[in-house]
């Protein structure tokens, strides 16, 4: 993808066709200069900075490859969304929201917090499990924002939108004026929609998803390999992304009824292949999504099992309660000030 412009608003491809751990930044060439979601290479962010100072920036979500230079702005703001604030006031809660703790338990979560002090930058493929970016970059927190919020740069304006269901506190960004909007990681990839967090929900996710057709937008910039689509390639592609959700229900449709527990479910793979679910984060990755389809699918009833078989899924697919620990999932909240978390005691 070429860089390119919208008014004053610059589109950085993340080099690679921004894939994952790339990621597609915006920036606003404005008197707030400002550099939303900066998962783009270190050269580039060399570049930008060598050409002025950038005031602030903002991350959509707390996911790695949208946060993981965040550290290359020593003298910036870093703005997250109220939600998902915690994350840069304590990393163990990127442990909660991300899914560490819910497949793999406190004690390796502890074990991942304090490990990642000995780690490098290591663009290890296929995930950054093991990299010291993940402290470096969510050290700090300088300013939130919420859902409805109008962010001001100058000259230019962007309405923060709710895009929950990937992360909970995932938002759009939309410039009325240049008719654009930064969708991040509602990407319209071959992978389809994520929602592998202890935070994601699969029903809001498709309904933020939906919720971009009816924006007056003319290009929806996603963070990565589809690049910027027109409406009509977003409605083209729309379809068939969704499908990808309908799709999982059915592979865990199958194996639910030839009696696999949720754990052997996942470690068939659903989402990635079975290849890839040696690394720790992929199979995380996988074994929550795959809770919540089944979790959905016998709640609702669509999958229909003897009750002991039931009652075992629904143990097995119970949620990581968040709230317990002090997020603030309503949707009504002012985020006036930062959520407060229960601190992780590390003896
Ligand atoms: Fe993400």
């Amino acid at each position: 993808m070429e860089e390119k412009r919208f008014g004053r608003v610059r589109v950085i491809p993340g080099g690679g066709d921004s894939r994952f751990p790339a990621c597609t930044a915006l920036l606003v060439e404005d008197d707030i200069r400002t550099i939303i979601d900066p998962g783009c290479r270190k050269e580039k962010i060399s570049e930008i900075l060598g050409q002025g100072p950038v005031d602030r920036v903002i991350n959509t979500h707390y996911h790695f490859d949208h946060i993981k230079n965040n550290y290359l702005f020593a003298d910036s703001e870093i703005w997250l969304n109220y939600r998902e604030s915690p994350c840069f006031k304590d990393v163990f809660n990127i442990a909660r929201l991300g899914g560490i703790i819910e497949v793999y338990g406190e004690e390796k979560g502890r074990q991942w917090v304090e490990g990642l002090k000995e780690c490098a930058i290591t663009n290890a493929r296929p995930t950054p499990f093991k990299d010291i970016r993940w402290l470096l970059s969510s050290g700090r927190l300088d300013g939130t924002y919420k859902w409805g919020d109008e962010i001001d740069f100058g000259h230019t304006r962007a309405k923060v939108l709710p895009a929950p269901g990937h992360s909970m506190g995932c938002s759009y960004f939309f410039f009325p004026e240049e008719r654009i909007v930064y969708t991040a990681d509602s990407d319209f990839t071959e992978f389809g929609p994520f929602y592998g967090g202890s935070d994601s929900d699969i029903d809001a996710c498709v309904q933020s998803l939906v919720s971009l057709v009816d924006l007056e937008a003319d290009y929806f910039i996603t963070s990565h390999e589809a690049g910027i689509l027109t409406l009509e390639e977003l409605l083209d592609a729309l379809p068939g992304y969704l499908d990808k959700v309908d799709e999982r229900d059915v592979i865990v449709t199958e194996r639910l009824r030839k009696g696999m527990s949720v754990d052997e479910i996942a470690r068939e793979g659903v989402c990635y292949p079975k290849r890839a679910l040696k690394d720790p984060f992929v199979f995380m990755w996988e074994k929550v999504h795959v809770k919540k389809h089944a979790r959905r699918l016998v709640s609702t009833g669509a999958v229909q099992l003897e009750m002991e078989s039931m009652s075992q899924i629904l143990k097995d697919s119970e949620p990581l309660p968040l709230e317990q620990y002090g997020f603030d999932l309503s949707v009504e909240s002012t985020g006036e000030k930062p959520a407060e978390t229960t601190p992780l005691d590390f003896m």
